[in-house]
């Protein structure tokens, strides 16, 4: 085939090609999903893999093997919203969208999510509707927040290790309205992320809160004793048994407890009613009152238009531009001519050299120089054998030439020792 035909074949198998891709439809939205949360607990919805990956039109064969990343935004936002974040370990498992929304995200929050296949580029997008209802009885007064030490956040996220998680510290809380208010991943507070070695997480914290008051373990375990004690680097007083193991490892010397300012004591520490009076040695914290963003010298009144300001005037460069390059070219001309003033006008040449020179000394030089031509010349004409004494072995008397090496065999059979 010759070369123009082939050419032609090939421009119009790649033109077909692209014309194919361009045909397919390449972006395909699912159905809206609608979930409801209430304020004061935890939101976790999992972006299903299995779901988008059955939405792409290609590489449905390869089951499980397709990487897939997510993005999720608020409706006409960037960014999701506060209360939400977004997590995917790697894009061959979920991503999670979880948070806790408060009282001042009541309403309907329109989450846009675009998976991406990462094969083929093609993308699937879903709408997630979120409706955020108050929660029946308002927040729970007394709330504990938990590190776990052996997890990382998605790990704890799905329902099922919640529940193993809620078992566990009822346990220790002794109550059974347990619910989880929140989950954190520890370097969200300023945890490290850990070596790449098999087992090491980065750590979560998960706040529990209930209406019933903390266990006398709980209470011990946050005192300010137990946190002398951790300070000092020894073991908390946790006088219970912790039967958050071997699941949930838990950093007792990280536990906090956040109480009404004036917590009724548990009945099992204070049987005497008289005795009750005694305060509780817990770490108390206020209702937090964050202070709202402060206004910068770039914001707008309320109200008011944009103004942007007037076109700046055209500058004249060429100024600049001229000096930016003359002023470097002076300079290289400069050091050119100094140079070649150097290299040329300078230069003294051998005659100078000579005349300068003693006689007896020049004649030394042309002598020792002759010589030498004359030995070369002399040394490539040399043909002669070369004299016996220079061999390696040689007998004088006799002339005879003995090798220097005897062979192996003979040396073996020779002793070492005369006897
Ligand atoms: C949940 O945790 C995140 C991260 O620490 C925090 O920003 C958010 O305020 C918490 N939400 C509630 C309701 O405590
Ligand atoms: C746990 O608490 C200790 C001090 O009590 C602190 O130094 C450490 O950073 C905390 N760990 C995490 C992961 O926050």
């Amino acid at each position: 085939m010759e070369a123009p035909e082939l050419l032609r074949l090939w421009v119009l198998a790649a033109v077909a090609l692209g014309g194919s891709r361009a045909a397919l439809p390449d972006h395909r939205v699912l159905p809206d999903d609608r979930v409801s949360s209430k304020t004061g607990a935890i939101f976790v919805h999992k972006l299903e893999r299995e779901l988008f990956q059955e939405a792409f039109l290609t590489g449905r064969e390869d089951d499980g093997a397709t990487p897939i990343t997510f993005q999720a935004h608020l409706r006409d936002h960037p960014d999701l919203p506060r209360w939400l974040r977004y997590i995917q370990r790697d894009p061959h498992q979920s991503g999670y969208l979880y948070g806790c929304p408060t009282a001042t995200e009541l309403g309907t929050h329109t989450i846009e999510v675009l998976a991406y296949n990462r094969h083929t580029y093609e993308t699937v997008a879903q709408r997630l509707i979120v409706t955020v209802i108050p929660a029946p009885g308002g927040e729970p007064p007394y709330q504990g927040e938990f590190l776990v030490g052996n997890r990382n956040v998605e790990e704890l996220l799905p329902v099922a290790t919640r529940n193993i998680f809620l078992q566990a510290t009822a346990g220790v809380w002794e109550w059974d309205d347990l619910h989880i208010i929140n989950i954190t991943s520890a370097l969200d507070r300023g945890g490290r992320v850990p070596l790449p070695i098999e087992g090491r997480k980065e750590g979560v914290y998960v706040k529990v809160g209930s209406w019933g008051t903390f266990s006398p373990c709980l209470v011990a375990a946050a005192s300010p004793e137990s946190r002398f004690r951790c300070s000092l680097g020894q073991q908390p007083l946790a006088s219970c048994y912790d039967t958050f193991a071997p699941h949930f490892t838990i950093r007792w010397c990280n536990l906090t407890l956040v109480s009404p300012t004036c917590p009724p004591p548990h009945p099992m520490k204070h049987p005497h009613p008289l005795l009750t009076i005694t305060p509780l040695q817990l770490q108390v914290w206020p209702n937090p009152t964050t202070p709202g963003p402060v206004w910068g010298s770039g914001v707008l009144e309320e109200g008011g238009d944009f103004q942007p300001p007037t076109d700046a005037p055209p500058q004249d460069l060429l100024p600049g531009y001229l000096v930016t390059l003359l002023v470097p070219l002076a300079v290289a001309m400069l050091l050119c001519l100094l140079l070649g003033h150097l290299m040329c006008c300078r230069r003294e040449g051998v005659q100078k050299r000579d005349l300068e020179t003693s006689d007896i000394q020049l004649v030394h030089h042309t002598t020792i120089h002759s010589d030498t031509e004359e030995l070369r010349h002399m040394a490539s004409s040399r043909d002669g054998p070369r004299p016996l004494s220079t061999l390696p072995m040689f007998n004088v008397r006799t002339g005879q030439r003995i090798n220097p090496m005897p062979t192996p065999s003979d040396g073996a059979r020779v002793p070492l020792l005369p006897p």
